[in-house]
């Protein structure tokens, strides 16, 4: 490929990951308000509204355009990302001789993808792990108090973290993924903005600092949920 037409197809694939990668952080809130539900105290009318919730998401039309979507971006996003982490190696095989990366740039952006397969990894584990099951797997139904049929979605999830043998090596696991995430996202949330144009003196400050508190806030709500389930929530 001629060098204007690679670096014209670069610029397009960062615009996407940008875009993609925003649009994940907007499915990481919705997904963790709906897991918070299950920092609710065991009991039965928390294990109904947890399943109807799960219900509600697989089986609205809106909601499912929007899953699909989700889907999309992860992988748009992952192999986007690998195409160009690969690319900027082999652009610049040699090191600089000045190159001092621990002052130069911050750990977070020279590291993005390995950070990401790190992530990518941990989706795949974690979509196998609930999602497969609840779309695929033999889950056990039941009627809820409202009369609707649902997958004992909580119940599984619940189990995983509290078990006896594995539970606490799912919350290292849990807990390693959020970190990555945080250091991901600590520099791909300015960044996105960037890639997609938003660069103004104005609001450059801003969108920096709010992306800081994101990548922080945001990893450390969802590592809250497995760490509780297994050393604070009654066991099930
Ligand atoms: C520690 C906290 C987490 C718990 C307990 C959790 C739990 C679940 C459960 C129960 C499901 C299946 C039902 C549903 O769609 O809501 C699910 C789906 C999913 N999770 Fe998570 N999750 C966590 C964190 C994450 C994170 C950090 C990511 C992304 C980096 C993620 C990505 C996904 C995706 C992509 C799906 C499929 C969603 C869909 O079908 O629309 N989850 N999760």
């Amino acid at each position: 490929m001629a060098k204007s037409a690679l670096l014209k197809s670069s610029l397009a694939k960062k615009y996407w990951m940008a875009f993609t990668g925003l649009f994940l952080c907007t499915f990481l809130v919705g997904h963790l308000l709906g897991n918070l539900q299950l920092l609710l105290p065991v009991s039965e009318a928390a294990r109904d509204q947890f399943n109807e919730y799960a219900l509600f998401m697989t089986t609205n039309p809106a909601v499912m355009i929007l899953s699909y979507v989700t889907y999309i971006s992860i992988l748009f996003h992952a192999i986007d990302g690998i195409v160009l982490t690969v690319r900027n190696r082999k652009a610049r095989p040699q090191k600089y001789v000045n190159f001092k990366p621990s002052t130069n740039t911050r750990w977070a952006s020279r590291n993005m993808g390995i950070l990401g397969t790190v992530i990518l990894v941990f989706i795949v584990i974690h979509m196998q792990m609930f999602w497969a099951e609840m779309k695929f797997g033999s889950l056990e139904a039941y009627s809820t108090a409202s009369g609707a049929q649902v997958k004992d979605l909580y119940t599984l999830t619940i189990q995983s973290f509290q078990d006896a043998e594995y539970g606490l090596i799912w919350v290292i696991v849990y807990v390693i993924s959020m970190i990555a995430i945080a250091f991901h996202l600590s520099h791909g949330f300015a960044s996105g903005f960037q890639s997609l144009g938003v660069n103004h003196p104005k609001y450059n400050n801003f969108i920096k600092k709010f992306g800081y508190a994101f990548a922080i806030l945001i990893p450390l709500a969802f590592a809250i949920i497995p760490i509780y389930i297994h050393f604070g929530l009654e066991k099930i």
